[in-house]
């Protein structure tokens, strides 16, 4: 297949190029009409940008145990439609991700269902209890790309320190959910003005940083590396700013939601702006911008969390945390932040594609010869509105309804194969 006259996102900057993909892998890359190689087919992507097939590396997918929210195969079709070749989903499901049996689980499912790559993330502490270690070794043999306990922290100190050294040893990431539950104590939204305003129970800052702080300190004294998931406060990018600059090994991530949002939106009392950590001021905001800017936040993820109506159509304080998010990352990071002035389309890339194949070792994550065809090839200046019914995700909730956004995926290939088309 020849992908003919695109703007292709390459390491150094956009150029105008045609593709040959082979046997799955990226063939050649010459200037436009250059090509040597014949095809079988040839897409014409003139008004088209093909960037590296984008890389999730904190999914919810809910199989096994919460069908009824979304299922691999939902969540993978949510996935390509998104433009995300490969999605990394985390361990929180019923029974917990943590044995070398649910693992194995997830990758024969990945192979059944054959739309994106889905590498499985094992919990820390079998079944996240906090108790005791997961036998992580068995489950990095089985296809696990790192762990985490994200729903919740791992309060044992000590019994983090060594999950911190088994995961370095096994060369995995441990992925850091930072939140101390006796602080946030029931608060369901972040405490300041709008907390106040609707009477719903806020939770501060520091209830995130703290323990930002913990696994900072962690994995400096003991020389380890460390990931902190969707960081969302402005003295949480502060410690990590912080914290490389003197030489911690850390990366961190953030999503669509926290540089695009402030608390005001819970005003309306939608359950659908309902997350956690959760959405807070435009001070937070713009520092998170800052450091996506700057490279103390590494990379954009979705933390794509879909629920049931029935989880979401309750009273603020009973509602899930959460928001289904595969399908409008691309267009709220792309209008947020590169039409917004922020990044470059190259940076963009970087934080939704090379980034996370970097932290977690994955292949893939840039358009060179050789690489996987994992592609994903968009209209930028498409403009559509963000519509729930129209998500292939199970999960319909979103804060995000109604808004307009520029990037539309027209094609999303996996392995040189065309998984999802529009
Ligand atoms: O909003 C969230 N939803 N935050 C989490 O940490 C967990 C996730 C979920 O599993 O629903
Ligand atoms: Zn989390
Ligand atoms: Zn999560």
């Amino acid at each position: 297949m020849i992908l003919r006259a695109a703007n292709v996102v390459l390491k150094d900057g956009v150029k105008k190029c045609d593709i040959r993909i082979a046997d799955g892998r990226i063939a050649e890359i010459s200037p436009a009409g250059k090509g040597k190689g014949s095809a079988e087919s040839v897409l014409e992507c003139q008004n088209l940008t093909v960037f590296p097939g984008l890389i999730d590396m904190h999914v919810h997918l809910r199989e096994p145990g919460f069908e009824k929210k979304e299922t691999i195969e939902t969540g993978a079709m949510s996935a390509v439609k998104g433009g995300f070749t490969q999605v990394c989903c985390m361990p929180n499901t019923k029974p917990v991700i943590d044995n070398k049996i649910v693992v194995s689980y997830i990758k024969a499912r990945e192979k059944e269902v054959n739309l994106c790559k889905i590498h499985p993330i094992g919990a820390i502490t079998e079944g996240q209890k906090g108790e005791n270690l997961a036998a992580i070794g068995g489950m990095k043999a089985a296809g696990a790309v790192a762990i985490s306990e994200d729903g919740k922290t791992v309060v044992n100190t000590k019994l983090m320190a060594n999950a911190m050294l088994y995961a370095a040893d096994f060369g995995l990431k441990c992925l850091c959910h930072c939140e101390d539950a006796s602080l946030v104590d029931g608060g369901v939204v972040h405490e300041g003005y709008y907390s106040t305003l609707t009477g719903l129970k806020g939770s501060v800052r520091a209830a995130e940083d703290i323990v930002i702080a913990r696994e900072l300190c962690l994995a400096e004294s003991l020389g380890v590396p460390v990931h902190i998931c969707h960081v969302s406060t402005y003295s949480g990018v502060q410690l990590i700013r912080e914290a490389k600059a003197r030489g911690v090994q850390v990366t961190a991530e953030t999503c669509p939601h926290y540089f695009t949002l402030t608390d005001e939106i819970i005003k309306d009392f939608d359950t659908n702006t309902k997350v956690n950590p959760p959405i807070r001021e435009e001070r937070d905001r713009l520092a998170i911008i800052e450091g996506l800017k700057d490279g103390t936040l590494d990379c954009i993820v979705t933390d794509h969390a879909p629920h049931h109506a029935d989880d979401k159509n309750v009273e603020y304080n009973f509602a899930a945390f959460g928001i289904s998010g595969l399908e409008t990352s691309f267009a709220l990071s792309y209008t947020q932040l590169v039409k917004g002035g922020a990044l470059t389309l190259e940076a963009l890339a970087q934080k939704m594609s090379a980034a996370p194949a970097q932290i977690l070792n994955l292949e893939g994550g840039e358009i060179k010869v050789g690489a996987p065809a994992d592609l994903a090839i968009v209209d930028l200046n498409e403009e559509w509105v963000i519509d729930p019914n129209e998500f292939a995700s199970k999960g319909k909730n979103t804060p995000f309804a109604g808004r307009k956004v520029y990037g539309k995926v027209k094609y999303t290939l996996v392995n040189g194969e065309i998984k999802y088309q529009n």
